[in-house]
């Protein structure tokens, strides 16, 4: 099936993955202006009116971009709606989404087909994420354009199947857009992941360690400093099983290798959430690859830079 055309005409197949509170309108703009896609969870504007400055700022910076760079204009920007009931700024949220007719909405934690088609009645593309085929099939069923394959291993809510499973099971029987995440840092496992049979690679973490990110100093420089032994899989925080970085656990007081398990019934993503991952910071597997903090567009650029060589290698070894 060919890519809706939103999609297909992306310089990189990346798309910059939302990052509760640390995603704002800077970092997407930048990755959109980098040739990824740039999203945020509509939720990390607060209150929820900001929003309307918010996606005013995207698309009027990206259309000034666009008309000055008319050779390479910025990649189309995404909206994250959790679609989970303890969400009671959906129906406000996506009222807006559909003012500024955004060009791609990513769900998560539930899938809904009134809000598929919502998004389809302004002609915008509905990715899902999912952590297992079952509901992978359920997402489709419901009028989900696509898929998001969230594998072990990366930041934030995650799953545990291998990335192989995941994406095997799905292209069994999904030809549609898809994307891989969990762990993805560098431009090779760009690559990895399209011979998998993903299209895009889903990158959260690494676009932490970036100045545009809304991370205090320490958690950016703590994504530069670890590695995946400095990662603990848990749902002690908000219900569902996630991954974060050690070292914040140990200064909020809690032994990371020692953590009870929660009581999912106190799944929550409205203020407390905020509070709980202001303090408990997210964080995928991957981030061994990254050693600096730096501008988005120079995550990009390297992003780019070994993607490209990678492929060079592939081809050079014939294959
Ligand atoms: C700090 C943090 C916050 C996240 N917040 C959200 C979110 O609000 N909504 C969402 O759908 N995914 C969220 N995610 C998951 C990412 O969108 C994505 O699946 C993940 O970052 C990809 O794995 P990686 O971090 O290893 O690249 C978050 C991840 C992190 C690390």
């Amino acid at each position: 099936m060919p890519l809706p055309p939103v999609l297909a005409r992306l310089p990189l197949p990346i798309i910059g993955s939302p990052l509760f509170i640390i995603s704002n309108p800077k970092l997407v703009i930048a990755q959109c202006q980098a040739g990824v896609v740039g999203s945020m969870p509509a939720l990390n504007a607060r209150p929820a009116s900001q929003l309307d400055e918010w996606l005013a700022e995207i698309t009027e910076t990206l259309a000034a971009y666009d008309a000055a760079h008319p050779d390479a204009p910025s990649a189309p920007f995404a909206i994250n709606q959790i679609v989970h009931r303890s969400n009671d700024r959906l129906e406000q949220d996506m009222a807006l989404c559909a003012k500024y007719k955004v060009p791609i909405i990513i769900t998560s934690l539930g899938a809904r087909t009134d809000v598929n088609d919502a998004v389809h009645g302004w002609g915008g593309v509905v990715m899902h994420d999912i952590i297992n085929n079952a509901f992978a099939r359920k997402a489709i069923e419901k009028g989900a354009d696509g898929l998001i394959a969230v594998a072990a291993g990366a930041g934030g809510h995650a799953g545990t199947k291998s990335p192989f499973a995941l994406i095997q099971e799905i292209r069994q029987w999904f030809d549609g857009p898809l994307a891989l995440s969990g762990s993805i840092a560098s431009g090779g496992a760009v690559l990895a992941a399209q011979a998998m049979g993903a299209d895009f690679a889903y990158i959260g973490s690494a676009f932490i360690a970036t100045d545009e990110a809304r991370a205090s100093e320490a958690y950016k420089q703590c994504v530069v400093d670890s590695n995946s032994d400095d990662i603990v899989y848990s749902s002690l925080f908000t219900g569902v099983h996630g991954n974060y970085l050690k070292p914040s656990i140990r200064a909020a007081g809690l032994d990371p290798d020692q953590l009870p398990e929660s009581d999912p019934s106190a799944m929550n993503f409205g203020g407390d959430a905020k509070k709980a991952w202001k303090d408990i910071w997210g964080c995928g597997q991957g981030i061994g690859a990254i050693d600096a903090v730096v501008p988005a567009a120079e995550r990009v650029a390297r992003l780019r830079r070994e993607y490209e060589a990678a492929r060079a290698r592939l081809c050079g070894l014939g294959r």
